[in-house]
């Protein structure tokens, strides 16, 4: 049972290849990738990976969280993220419920704390928040006993959306040490890039950032990353292009001269790729601006990794859920 094989990876090596020690999980959260270690993050993918067979099984399903309640609080808008961790959290066998701020008591003037203070009292092991806040599930965190998960605050961080990234390209090369990762587009705004570059620098991938200087955040360079606003070179060489969404909901007026000229400088297709090493994979986190940021032959073709991110995210999921909540059946 998946359960069963990851409680023994806990008291082995690491097949990732990053920790030699046994490393248990002590975090009531999970916040962002920033605060996590490289053996933290190496847990959680190796715990992913035994998951991951739950979900190709006749009955999906595995009792590891039977009788623990997970609320999720989506208080912006979601496909992946919300049906992924709901599936994941069915998939072990716990009641899940879920609101959005067009359902919730938030639309009648309750801050969250209250929102989120009301939920604890009816006992929930598990909250899951998506707010347009960046710091809003640190701020949870500390006032509320259940386990929080970050599932995206603002433009700060996704953990586990950097997570199943970085699944899916261990997945598909074997190791993220020495990998050259390059991240495209709206860095400024993009929760997704940063958890995506704290996760990749601690598991030793060599990142390197390009888009318009109206949309790179001032002193990107200090997390370790290399910046360049030329696409041809960020694609030179590159193991991996996670191609990230324009953000027009976040960004303010004006930071792009328009879309078509973000296209030519920016978008990705197949003439754009003809220097690109034949086996680099094309990631996206969803949802894509199609003949945006990505032409339609590109994210559906050979080297798209995009719906295969989605079917990870599950397994990784599962894994935050298994290891938030105490790691036991
Ligand atoms: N990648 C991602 O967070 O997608 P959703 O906004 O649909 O959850």
């Amino acid at each position: 049972m998946a359960t069963t094989t990851l409680l023994n990876t806990q008291k082995k090596e690491s097949r990732w290849g990053m920790t030699k020690k046994n490393v248990i999980w002590k975090r009531k959260d999970l916040l962002g990738l920033e605060d996590l270690s490289a053996d933290e993050i190496a847990l959680i993918l190796d715990a992913a990976k035994s998951f991951k067979e739950v979900s190709t099984r006749k009955v999906k399903k595995v009792p590891t969280l039977r009788g623990k309640t997970i609320v999720s609080l989506f208080f912006e808008p979601s496909t992946r993220t919300r049906i992924s961790f709901e599936l994941a959290a069915k998939r072990l066998s716990a009641d899940t419920i879920g609101i959005t701020a067009n359902s919730s008591s938030v639309l009648k003037g309750e801050t969250l704390k209250d929102t989120a203070k009301n939920i604890e009292a009816m006992n929930v092991d598990v909250v899951i928040l998506r707010h347009s806040t960046p710091g809003a599930p640190h701020l949870l965190a500390k006032v509320l006993g259940p386990s929080i998960i970050n599932a995206g605050d603002g433009a700060h961080e996704h953990p586990t959306q950097g997570l199943l990234d970085l699944f899916t390209i261990k997945e598909k090369k074997g190791t993220l040490k020495n990998l050259k990762v390059s991240i495209i587009g709206d860095i400024a705004h993009s929760r997704v890039a940063r958890s995506n570059i704290w996760g990749l620098k601690k598991m030793g991938a060599d990142v390197t950032v390009c888009g318009p200087s109206t949309l790179m955040p001032v002193g990107i360079e200090r997390m370790g990353v290399k910046v360049t606003n030329d696409l041809d070179q960020a694609i030179e060489g590159a193991d991996v292009l996670n191609v990230l969404r324009i953000q027009v909901e976040r960004q303010k007026k004006g930071l792009l001269p328009s879309i078509r000229e973000y296209i030519n400088l920016f978008g990705i297709n197949r003439q754009r790729l003809k220097n690109a090493k034949d086996d680099m994979l094309i990631m996206h986190p969803g949802p894509i601006n199609r003949g945006v940021e990505l032409t339609p032959d590109v994210a559906d073709g050979p080297c798209s990794v995009i719906l295969e991110q989605v079917a990870n995210g599950i397994a990784v999921r599962m894994a935050v859920l298994f290891l938030v909540t105490g790691g036991k059946e």
